[in-house]
């Protein structure tokens, strides 16, 4: 969300004529949209990276409407973590930084307000989709596999708002 991220997305769409498209400058944090305005709000990969998660899951429920439908992929956790483990598997995947155990998620979304809640494995991830990267980092990764397998999965979040 940066200006130039907006300028280039602005360019693609001139280029590709598209008129049914509106860009605006925001953060997930914040939503420059009004309360009850939005059906479905879709995204990819980045509640995850947000610093404050309540106040995301809040901010969706605001702006969408009744029966509006959150419907996002996320990277979730499974289950408790080491924090070790994170460290190593943050360098084989950025998104894992901010990744949310997915109990915690559903608990988040369920305290917005959000009811119909699921979340759905769309690939869940084992040390050996992990091994040759970090064992290039100098990362053991047999003394980390059993806090990596199973433990890391991108997922499809889906709630709905009453
Ligand atoms: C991992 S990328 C995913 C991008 C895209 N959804 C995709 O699938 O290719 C994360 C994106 O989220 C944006 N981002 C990170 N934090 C954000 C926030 N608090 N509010 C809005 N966007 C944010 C970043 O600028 C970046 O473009």
């Amino acid at each position: 969300m940066t200006d130039e991220m907006l300028a280039l997305a602005r360019e693609n769409q001139r280029k590709a004529g598209v008129e049914n498209v509106e860009f605006l400058k925001g953060e997930i944090e914040q939503i420059p949209l009004p309360d009850n305005s939005v059906d479905v709000i879709i995204s990819n990969c980045v509640i995850n990276l947000s610093a404050d998660k309540d106040r995301v899951t809040r901010e969706a429920f605001r702006v969408l409407k009744p029966g509006g439908r959150f419907a996002v992929s996320d990277v979730v956790v499974r289950g408790e973590v080491p924090a070790d483990v994170r460290r190593n598997v943050e360098l084989w995947v950025g998104c894992i930084a901010g990744a949310m155990e997915e109990a915690e998620y559903v608990r988040k979304l369920a305290r917005a307000g959000f009811i119909e809640i699921s979340m759905e494995p769309t690939r869940v991830y084992n040390v050996e989709d992990a091994r040759e990267f970090l064992t290039t980092k100098g990362v053991d990764v047999d003394a980390i596999a059993p806090g990596v397998d199973g433990k890391f999965m991108s997922a499809f979040v889906r709630a709905r708002k009453a």
